[in-house]
C-alpha cells in the first residue's frame, strides 16, 4: 500500500529517497513520486506511473548542484481518484511552497475541498489527501492581529484539527526547508542517524542507515529539525521511547531463489524451528500464557481478514478442540453487527499489525480488556492497542503472498493457546508436553512437504495451466487449509478458486465440476472424503489430492509415521499448506504473473 520516505540530510535527497522507495516497492503501489527542495527555496517535484526506478530519469531536469538533502517520497496505492501522474504524491498547496506526502484516509475530503475551493484554494488533483496542503498553507497565514505567521509545526498541528479519518503525514516547506511529521493511526518513524534524519511509514525503506528509531503516537507532531521538536494538540511532548531495529537488510537478498515467495516458502521450517526453540519450556508449565498477564476467558474470539484470519480459524479451532472453549471468528471487515461476548479472549491475527480492517473492527466492537495481538510487527498501530502482544518472529516477509506469517502464526499461537489451558486447568501439563512433541514435529513436516511440492507440483501446475477455475475442498479441520489454497491460487494467478467443506459439494458447488476441473482435496485421512473424491471423479473432475502415500501429492506426514487423522487434527494438517502455496506459485510463474506483487494488491493494507 502507500509507502513514505522523507530525508534532511547533507547528502543527495534523491538517492536516498529513491533508494528507500524502491525498498517499498514490496508493499504494493501504482505510482511514485518524490519532492525535493532546490537550493533556490523551491520543490522540483516529479511523479510517475510507472516504477520508482523511472523517477530517476525525470530528475535529470534538474541541475544536480540545484538539488539540496532535503525531501519527501511516496508509492501511491489508488483509492480516491484514477492512477495518473497528478494523483500521484507529492502534492503542493496553491503557492508550490508546502508539499506533501500522505497515507491513510481523510474521510472528510469532500467536505474540506468544498470549503476550500470556495476560499479561493485551487486544487490540481483528485485525490483526498491534497487538502491537507492547502490546510496547512491556510494555517501558515500570517495572523490579521500581530501579522506574524506561525511556524510549519504550529500550522500543522492546526490543519490536522480538521482531518477525520487516518494519516501519516509529511509536510516539507522548501523555502525554509523546514519539515514535519504527524501521525494518527497510521505508521510513521523517525530516525537520527549518521545520515541525517530520515523518515517513513515502514523500517524497510530505511533500514540499511538507522539503527533506532522512533514510531509516532497517535497525535504526535514532530519537527524535523536541529532538534527534533515533539509536540501534541500544540504542546510540548516527550518523545517516545526509541525502537532498536530488528530488520537486517539482508532480507532483501534473493540468494539462489527466484523471487521472494519462492526464499519464505522454503524458510517455514526454520521459522517453525526457530519459534519452538524461543517458546518450548515455557508452554507445558502454562507460564507463556501467565505472563501475557491476561485474565480468565471463557470463549476464543479471532479477528482478522485473509490468510492472517485462516490462521486464527486454526488457532480458535486448537482452543476448542483440546480445552472444549467456545470460539467464533470475526472477518475484521464485516466486525460492525458483531455482538462480543464480555467474557471472550479477543485474538486480533495481522501480520503487519497495520491492517486497517482489523484496527476499525477493534473500535468498533469496543474491544479492551481482553486483546491480545498477535502479529510479526510488535511496534505496530494494532500492538499499541492490544493489552497483550504477541510476536509471532517470522521475520520480514517481503512478498504479498502471505506465507511464512501463517505458518509463524499458526505455530505460536497454538504454543500459547496450549498454554493458556494448563495455566487455566483445563489441560494436565502431561497432556500438553505430549502437544509439545507433536509441535516439535512440525519443522520436519514442513520439509518433507516442501520436498515432495517441489518435486511434484510443476508437472501438475503444466497440466492444469489452461484451468479457468478450481475447487479446493477438506474436511473438518482441512476445511481452513483448503481455504488457504484457495486464496494462495487465486491471489497469484488471477484465475478464480473456491474452497468448500467437501460434505457442502452435492448441495451446488458440485455443479462447477466438468472434465478435467481442478479439484484440490487435503486429505487428513478423514474417511467421508473418499465418498467426495468419487463424486468428483465421477464427473471427469481432476481430483488432486494432497495426502500422506499414494496421493496426488504425497506431501502429509511422509515416514513420519504421522496418523494423519489423530495426533495433529487439533491445528490441522499444518504442512498442506506447503504444497497449495508451491501449486499457487508455480502456475503463477506458468502464467507470467508476478509472483510477489499481485496484480491490486498490497502487502499492508491500510485503507478500509
Ligand atoms: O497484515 P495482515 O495479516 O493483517 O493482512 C491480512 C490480509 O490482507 C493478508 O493476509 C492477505 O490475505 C494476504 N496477502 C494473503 O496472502
Amino acid at each position: 500500500m502507500c509507502g513514505i520516505v522523507a530525508c534532511r540530510t547533507d547528502g543527495i535527497a534523491a538517492d536516498y529517497l529513491l533508494n528507500a522507495l524502491s525498498r517499498l516497492e514490496y508493499r504494493g503501489y501504482d505510482s511514485a513520486g518524490v519532492a525535493i527542495r532546490t537550493t533556490a527555496g523551491t520543490a522540483a517535484t516529479v511523479k510517475s506511473v510507472n516504477r520508482v526506478a523511472s523517477l530517476a530519469p525525470l530528475l535529470v531536469q534538474f541541475p544536480p548542484a540545484e538539488l539540496t538533502g532535503t525531501g519527501i517520497g511516496h508509492t501511491r496505492w489508488a483509492t480516491h481518484g484514477a492512477v495518473t501522474p497528478g494523483n500521484a504524491h507529492p502534492h503542493a498547496d496553491c503557492s508550490g511552497r508546502l508539499s506533501i506526502v500522505h497515507n491513510g484516509i481523510i474521510e472528510n475530503a469532500d467536505v474540506l475541498r468544498g470549503r476550500l475551493t470556495a476560499a479561493g484554494h485551487r486544487f490540481s488533483s483528485d485525490v483526498d489527501s491534497e487538502v491537507v496542503a492547502h490546510l496547512v498553507e491556510d494555517a501558515m497565514a500570517p495572523s490579521a492581529a500581530t501579522g506574524e505567521a506561525p511556524g510549519l509545526a504550529a500550522a500543522v498541528s492546526t490543519a490536522i484539527t480538521a482531518l477525520e479519518g487516518s494519516w501519516a503525514l509529511v509536510v516539507l516547506d522548501s523555502q525554509t526547508g523546514g519539515m514535519v511529521a504527524t501521525a494518527h493511526r497510521s505508521p510513521l518513524l523517525v530516525a537520527r542517524t549518521t545520515h541525517g534524519d530520515l523518515v517513513s511509514s515502514d523500517i524497510a525503506a530505511i533500514a540499511e542507515w538507522a539503527d533506532d528509531y522512533w514510531a509516532l503516537r497517535n497525535g504526535d507532531v514532530v519537527e524535523i529539525a536541529e532538534t527534533l521538536g515533539w509536540t501534541r494538540a500544540g504542546e510540548p511532548t516527550s518523545a517516545p521511547r526509541p525502537i532498536r531495529k530488528t530488520w537486517s537488510s539482508a532480507v532483501h537478498e534473493l540468494e539462489h531463489h527466484a523471487d521472494y515467495m519462492d526464499r519464505e516458502i522454503d524458510e517455514q521450517p526454520e521459522v517453525a524451528a526457530r519459534i519452538l526453540d524461543g517458546l518450548g519450556s515455557r508452554i507445558a508449565d502454562g507460564s507463556l500464557w501467565r505472563d501475557t498477564g491476561i485474565g480468565a476467558f471463557s470463549r476464543v474470539t479471532v479477528l482478522g481478514c485473509g490468510t492472517s484470519l485462516n490462521a486464527g480459524r486454526i488457532i480458535a479451532s486448537a482452543f476448542s478442540r483440546l480445552g472444549g472453549l467456545p470460539h467464533d471468528y470475526v472477518v475484521a471487515s464485516e466486525a460492525s453487527t458483531a455482538v462480543l461476548d464480555p467474557k471472550a479472549l479477543v485474538l486480533a491475527i495481522s501480520q503487519s499489525g497495520e491492517t486497517a480492517d482489523v484496527l476499525r473492527a477493534i473500535d468498533e466492537m469496543g474491544i479492551s480488556g481482553n486483546l491480545v495481538a498477535l502479529t510479526n510487527n510488535p511496534h505496530s498501530t494494532l500492538a499499541r492497542q492490544a493489552d497483550s502482544v504477541i510476536n509471532c518472529f517470522a521475520g520480514p516477509e517481503i512478498g504479498v503472498a502471505a506465507t511464512k506469517t501463517f505458518v509463524a502464526q499458526i505455530v505460536t499461537g497454538v504454543a500459547y493457546a496450549l498454554s493458556a489451558l494448563v495455566d487455566s486447568g483445563r489441560m494436565t501439563r502431561r497432556d500438553a508436553q505430549r502437544q509439545v512433541a507433536d509441535l516439535g514435529r512440525i519443522p520436519d513436516l514442513l520439509a518433507q512437504a516442501i520436498a515432495v511440492s517441489r518435486d511434484v507440483i510443476p508437472a501438475i501446475a503444466a497440466e492444469v495451466r489452461e484451468a479457468s477455475g478450481f475447487v479446493f475442498l477438506g474436511r473438518g479441520s482441512g476445511v481452513v487449509y483448503a481455504a488457504e489454497g484457495a486464496l494462495k491460487l487465486k491471489e497469484l494467478t488471477y484465475r478464480w478458486a473456491e474452497h468448500y467443506p467437501a460434505g457442502e459439494l452435492k448441495h451446488g458447488p458440485l455443479a462447477l465440476i466438468e472434465e478435467g476441473t481442478p479439484v484440490v482435496v487435503i486429505d487428513n485421512g478423514d474417511p467421508r472424503l473418499a465418498s467426495n473424491i468419487a463424486e468428483v471423479s465421477a464427473r471427469g473432475g481432476n481430483v488432486l489430492r494432497i495426502g500422506g502415500p499414494g496421493s496426488r501429492i504425497p506431501a502429509l506426514g511422509l515416514s513420519l509415521g504421522t496418523p494423519l487423522l489423530g495426533a495433529m487434527e487439533q491445528w490441522g494438517p499444518l504442512e498442506s499448506v506447503v504444497p497449495v502455496q508451491v501449486l499457487a506459485r508455480e502456475l503463477a510463474v506458468l502464467l507470467g504473473r508476478d509472483v510477489d506483487k499481485p496484480r491490486n494488491l498490497a502487502k499492508s493494507v491500510t485503507v478500509d
